[in-house]
């Protein structure tokens, strides 16, 4: 029988996430050479290569590091992401990778903006195979998902925070991207640079949308933010700006705490949840009928 028991385990860098949604522990295997990662400028795919003609092309290393997910020092199998970026957009005439806005998906949905400054800055490994278990991957993660095919391993003791270097699994993707570009109805346009809504889209984009969508475009490990209704609508500011900063208490969730965000941070977040509230957009919706939700007389 499955149990929903979420564990949190806090870490000595950072607050437990959870990345997959799916409940239950998974049998992982290794990764096979057949397995693939997708490369793609601004939606087109440039290139498809294998795990076999990457370590054909590079060469394999063993790094070692400690792993905030598995909570102790982890040995992986990998590929220098530069080298695989280099391969990947070999031809794409990008110029320096280390100047473009990336985004990471992995086949479980989760999708990662991250800056190429960061991804190149030294250290970002592309792991595909857990060297202790070489026959398989150790599960991963609180919902002990599988890691494979790919992970994103970071080499440097300095890289060990998930909020500034995160570590998909079950990377599938690696796309070349403006955030804008990628999630273009979660823009509170209209609004002027700087002003409190672009400040609290730019937190936004850094530190929610890998877990929550807003009009149906981000993360789905946490709640849609801003359809059908708005979380503005359903709960009053306070409580939203309390629960940003620490959710477990009020519930037992995967959602990490947010000690940093300042009090100025979160009336930014809240200006941007407003300003998104008048700016719906819900293309899939079902359509729309009388639930029949009327109050008792
Ligand atoms: C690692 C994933 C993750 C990140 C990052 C994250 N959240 Fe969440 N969030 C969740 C999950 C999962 C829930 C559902 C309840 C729970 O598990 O705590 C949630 C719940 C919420 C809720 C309550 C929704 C409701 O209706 O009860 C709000 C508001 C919220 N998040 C806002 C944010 C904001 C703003 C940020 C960025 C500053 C953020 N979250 C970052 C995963 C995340």
């Amino acid at each position: 029988m499955k149990r929903a028991v979420v564990l949190l385990a806090l870490c000595a860098c950072n607050g437990a996430r959870s990345q997959s949604v799916d409940a239950g522990a998974v049998s992982a295997n290794a990764t096979s050479d057949d397995a693939r990662i997708e490369f793609r400028v601004e939606g087109r795919v440039v290139r498809s290569l294998t795990l076999r003609a990457m370590r054909a092309a590079i060469e394999s290393e063993s790094i070692t590091n400690y792993d905030p997910y598995y909570e102790r020092e982890k040995r992986f199998r990998a590929l220098p992401i530069e080298r695989v970026l280099d391969l990947g957009f070999q031809g794409a005439n990008l110029g320096p990778l280390g100047a473009r806005p990336f985004v990471l998906r992995a086949g479980d949905g989760y999708t990662v903006p991250m800056q190429g400054s960061r991804l190149l800055e030294g250290g970002a490994y592309l792991a595909y195979a857990d060297e202790a278990h070489p026959e398989r991957w150790e599960p991963i993660g609180p919902r002990r998902s599988d890691p494979a095919p790919f992970y994103l391993a970071w080499k440097l003791r300095t890289q060990c925070n998930l909020e500034t270097h995160p570590r998909p699994w079950q990377l599938a993707v690696i796309e070349v991207a403006r955030f804008e570009a990628v999630f273009p109805h979660t823009e509170p346009t209209g609004h002027a640079e700087g002003s409190p809504a672009r400040r609290g889209y730019a937190t936004f984009a850094r530190e929610c949308v890998r877990c929550h969508a807003v009009n149906r475009e981000g993360g789905r490990i946490g709640p849609e933010l801003n359809v059908p209704q708005s979380i503005v609508e359903y709960r009053p500011v306070e409580q939203i700006r309390a629960y940003i900063r620490n959710p477990l208490t009020f519930r037992y969730g995967a959602m990490p705490a947010h000690p940093h965000l300042t009090d100025g941070d979160l009336d930014d977040l809240v200006a941007y949840f407003t300003a998104m509230r008048d700016r719906k957009h819900d293309p899939d919706a079902p359509v729309a009928r009388d639930a029949g939700y009327a109050a008792d007389p």
